[in-house]
This record gives structure tokens, C-alpha cells and sequence, in this order.
């Protein structure tokens, strides 16, 4: 009988990221050398696809913990407004997160409701975002709602010489304050929010390659500069990070299982219809201090 490292099969979704992986059922104990062919391929294609996975949570933890330790939903540390953002009435499991719109009796079931989101890195305004986050699609709308993900290797490549050194050895402020889709006033005092100072650029630990640590939600400012400055540095860099030759799109189909690595992606949520019920399944492995 074929292994599984004899079956899989990795096949490239687009030119700026993002592979497809087929030959490999997740509902099964793989072997230290599939996970480390996975673990390859998840370096060189940054997000990876598995299609017509039907996988329950357990397995998709045990999976998820081939690749380090589990992550906690970050919702227990700050205050109640933003406890809110992660609190959903059906979440079972404090290392699962559920990414839905359905609300029961009222409630939310999930997180993160409906609508565009716009570009960001799970859990950015931690000391230590996520390495990986895993998303599994249980229920989706008929139109919309596609993960879009950015190379941000790439977009530090693409980056003037000029912006690369003067940003060298920088750092951003990353908040956990922000709407969906829109800009937000940053306040003075930080005390009562989440946040962090990462390098500008970060440096991969696996791969050794640089690339743009910022995003369009999180991103408040980076140190040292005024606010006017910050502004025309931020949207230059975003323009950069956000190029569609960099971004692989996901239109879900059911049972889509797609992984992607936080430290070198940006990733953003297309609009779908707000009355049409979208679920996935998500979690994450816990990360390391980003150094540039
Ligand atoms: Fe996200």
C-alpha cells in the first residue's frame, strides 16, 4: 500500500502564495515525516489547502498540534468590551475559536460577525502573535466571505531601498482596538488595551527571510515619527503588503482546511451577505518574540 508521503501531492494555487495539498486525509495520525514534508511545503507556499477534509475539532487539534503547542483564545486578559470580540456561546474549547455571523437566541455563536475585514496578522497585538492559525469551513455563504492572503516576503522585497533603510531597526504599534473595516482614533493611554511594539520587519525563524510586519487593521503607528509622517509611511507600506500580484485569494468550499503561516502573511475577509450564515473552525499555534 502507498504511504501518504508516496500519495501527497502539492499543487501551486498562484504566483504570490498558497498550495494545495492532496493525497493526505486529516481525520488520520500522520507520520514525523509527513508532517515534516508538510512542514516544507508550509515554508516554501506560506498558506496551505486541503480540500474535502471532514474533520471534527479533535482531529483538527491533533493535527494543528503536530506544529507546536495549541493557542488559547486571547480573551481572558483585557477588558469587557474586548472580551466581547472573541465570545461566542458555542465554543467548547478554550483553543478553538469559531469565525461566524450565526447568532442563536440573539447570541453570537462565534467571532468576528459579518462583512469586510481588512488585513491583518491573528493576534498582532501580542507579545507573541501566532505562528500558524488553521481555519476549517463548516458552513458558508453562496457568494463571498474569501480569505485573501498577502506574501509578505514579497512585499518586503518589493520594498524602495531607501523606505528598507530608513525603517530598519524600527518598531510599530500593534493594537487589539479596531472596527472591522475602518480606521480608529488610537487613545493616548494605552493601559486598558492590548498592544505591543514589533520590529517593522521581521525575520522568519525557519526560513531566514525577511519580511513586512505590519497591517492595515492593527498597525497604529511606528515609534518616531509624527503623526502626519506616520501616515504617508503606513499607507506607503500598506500599498506594498496589499499589491494583488502578492495576494492568493480562497474562495471555501466545504470542508476546505486551510493553514497559513502569520509571521510572513497578512490575510483579510472579503463582504458576504450579512443574512447568510457563514462558520468556520479556527485555532492556532502559539508564537514566539518577532525579531527583525
Ligand atoms: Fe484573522
Amino acid at each position: 500500500m502507498a504511504t501518504v508521503l508516496e500519495t501527497m501531492k502539492i499543487t501551486p494555487l498562484s504566483a504570490a502564495c498558497g498550495a494545495e495539498i492532496s493525497g493526505v486525509d486529516l481525520t488520520q495520525e500522520l507520520t514525523p515525516a509527513t508532517v515534516a514534508a508538510i512542514r516544507q511545503a508550509w515554508n516554501d507556499h506560506i498558506v496551505l489547502v486541503f480540500r474535502g477534509q471532514k474533520i471534527t475539532q479533535e482531529q483538527q487539534l491533533r493535527f494543528a498540534s503536530y506544529f507546536g503547542n495549541l493557542g488559547r483564545r486571547k480573551n481572558a486578559m483585557f477588558r469587557q468590551e474586548l472580551q466581547q470580540r472573541t465570545h461566542g456561546t458555542k465554543q467548547t474549547d478554550p483553543n478553538v475559536l469559531l469565525v461566524s455571523n450565526i447568532k442563536e437566541n440573539g447570541e453570537p455563536i462565534g467571532a468576528f460577525g459579518e462583512g469586510e475585514m481588512w488585513f491583518h496578522i491573528d493576534s498582532g497585538y501580542a507579545e507573541k502573535p501566532y505562528n500558524y492559525t488553521f481555519l476549517y469551513a463548516l458552513e458558508l455563504p453562496s457568494t463571498g466571505g474569501n480569505t485573501q492572503f498577502s506574501n509578505m516576503y514579497k512585499a518586503y522585497d518589493a520594498l524602495p531601498a531607501k523606505l528598507k533603510s530608513e525603517l530598519a531597526g524600527k518598531k510599530a504599534l500593534h493594537i487589539h482596538e479596531y472596527e472591522r473595516s475602518a480606521k480608529v482614533e488610537v487613545k493616548e493611554d494605552l493601559s486598558q488595551t492590548a498592544h505591543y511594539f514589533h520590529p517593522v520587519f521581521s525575520t522568519h525563524a525557519e526560513t531566514g527571510r525577511k519580511s513586512l510586519f505590519v497591517d492595515r487593521l492593527m498597525t497604529a503607528r511606528i515609534e518616531g515619527y509624527s503623526k502626519d509622517e506616520n501616515e504617508v509611511l503606513l499607507e506607503q507600506l500598506y500599498e506594498v503588503g496589499e499589491r494583488p500580484e502578492f495576494i492568493y485569494e480562497h474562495k471555501w468550499q466545504l470542508d476546505d482546511f486551510v493553514m497559513w503561516d502569520n509571521r510572513c502573511a497578512i490575510h483579510a475577509r472579503t463582504w458576504f451577505p450579512p443574512e447568510e450564515r457563514r462558520l468556520l473552525r479556527r485555532c492556532a499555534i502559539e508564537g514566539a518574540p518577532i525579531h527583525e
